[in-house]
């Protein structure tokens, strides 16, 4: 099995190489849960954690940075003993980009909810860039700064101030007594926080983390664009529909969306990722566009005024509850059609009728859209396609596909969508032969 094959089981395992070798690593029970040693940390991972190793073994250590020498406590021990996870729970030796958590919830046992909150948001930007060019490297066999002629910078997205107070979608998880927490990494213990300093203000206004949730096993907060925020006892509350404007240079967009459907959760993401795709794919009056993985049609909607009714836009979700709004946000369009149905078999069956499409925005989950489905996209013959992506291992792997399909990378960009987290959103473009 080759490593994109790898990467397309388990994109989250796809880290620096470590895992590999780790594979080869020390005999099972050498090493026990608890355990503490001193190590140099080497570079990030793909993950959040950084790589260092204990007498010859792999150890994957959190609450870190590369260069610091920290005590670390084992945490897990990895399948078969192939390597370990661990916390940093004392810097020897500290990294320039090390500042005091601004969250007190953060640290080893704590919350498990932000990743970097010990670093600088520059710092955090550049451990981002390392995981992309490090995961185009080993999955796209693609020396990232070469072909783009230039550093990848991972950008902050518009409004963005300090990384703090940016998430307006978030679910608390609830203990049997009803209090609410953040769940401890890994792990399904909850901590019962009293702030959440990513959590857009307007989200703790509510007095979520202040009154007990009796009968919820979770409570969804929901901050939208319009309108007050909702809050959603799960799994017997109601669960109302917000709307969600998206303001682009020349219109806004209003667009419903189920408070718990899938919405980027930063408030300057949507746009951000919109207007770099409609930018990059230059549509024109009369052309055919798919927009795959569409959740409530945000890029269906930006493209269908622009293709005008001598064209089409075909927006394919999968969810039943995102198809329904996004038949109601894409009403006014008679131009764009909403198709439920999982991407792989539909456009599967826009091959085998031999449609063409002019441009196609791929905006997968996690887990990328994988060979088959890259394949097909590439049989409609788009001049360009638009990819929206939240893991660099899985975009990586399917811009492998592409380039081997004949598209050629044309450009990428890296979003700070998700601050003092290891997340991050990727647009990549690419262009027909
Ligand atoms: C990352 S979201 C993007 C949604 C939308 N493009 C947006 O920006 O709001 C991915 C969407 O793909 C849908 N999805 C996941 N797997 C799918 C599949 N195999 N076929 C069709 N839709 C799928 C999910 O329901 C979700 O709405």
């Amino acid at each position: 099995m080759n490593t994109r094959q790898n990467a397309e089981q388990s994109p989250q395992g796809a880290g620096n190489g470590a895992e590999n070798e780790a594979a080869n690593g020390a005999a099972e029970g050498a090493i026990a849960v608890g355990e503490r040693f001193v190590v140099d940390v080497g570079p990030v991972a793909h993950g959040g954690h950084c790589v260092a190793r204990h007498e010859g073994q792999v150890v994957f250590v959190r609450h870190t940075l590369p260069g610091e020498q920290v005590r670390a406590e084992v945490t897990e021990i990895g399948p078969g003993g192939r390597f370990l996870r661990a916390d940093a729970i004392e810097v020897l030796r500290a990294a320039p980009e090390r500042i005091p958590a601004p969250c007190p919830w953060s640290g080893p046992g704590r919350c498990g909810g932000c990743d970097w909150q010990h670093v600088d948001l520059a710092g955090q930007r550049a451990l981002k860039k390392d995981v992309i060019l490090e995961q185009f490297s080993r999955l796209t066999r693609l020396d990232l700064t070469a072909h783009l002629g230039r550093e990848l910078e991972v950008e902050a997205v518009q409004g963005d101030q300090d990384g703090l107070g940016w998430r307006t979608r978030v679910e608390f998880a609830v203990d049997e007594g009803g209090r609410p927490g953040l769940r401890r990494h890994r792990s399904h213990d909850i901590v019962p926080v009293d702030t959440c300093l990513i959590a857009d203000p307007r989200v703790l206004d509510t007095g979520v983390l202040s009154t007990t949730h009796p009968g919820s096993t979770a409570v969804d907060v929901v901050a939208p664009s319009v309108g007050e925020p909702v809050v959603v006892e799960v799994p017997h509350g109601p669960v109302p529909v917000v709307r969600e404007r998206v303001i682009l240079a020349d219109r806004e967009l209003e667009l419903e969306v189920s408070s718990r459907g899938f919405w980027q959760v930063h408030p300057g993401a949507a746009r951000t990722f919109v207007s770099t795709v409609l930018d990059w794919l230059d549509p024109r009056p009369g052309d055919q566009v798919l927009d795959l993985y569409a959740g409530v049609g945000v890029f269906a909607a930006a493209f269908a005024e622009v293709v005008g009714d001598r064209g089409s836009v075909e927006a394919v979700e999968g969810d039943r509850v995102a198809t329904e709004h996004a038949r109601d946000n894409l009403a006014a369009f008679p131009e764009v059609k909403v198709t439920r149905d999982r991407v792989d078999r539909a456009v599967r069956r826009m091959v085998r009728s031999k449609r063409r499409a002019d441009l196609v925005v791929l905006d997968p989950p996690r887990t990328g859209a994988g060979r088959q489905v890259c394949r097909d996209v590439a049989g409609l013959g788009p001049r360009t396609i638009g990819y929206v992506a939240c893991d660099p291992a899985a975009l990586a792997r399917d811009v492998g596909y592409l380039i081997e399909h004949g598209y050629a990378l044309r450009d990428v960009r890296a979003f700070d969508a998700f601050p003092m987290t290891h997340h991050m959103e990727l647009v990549a473009v690419l262009d027909a032969p």
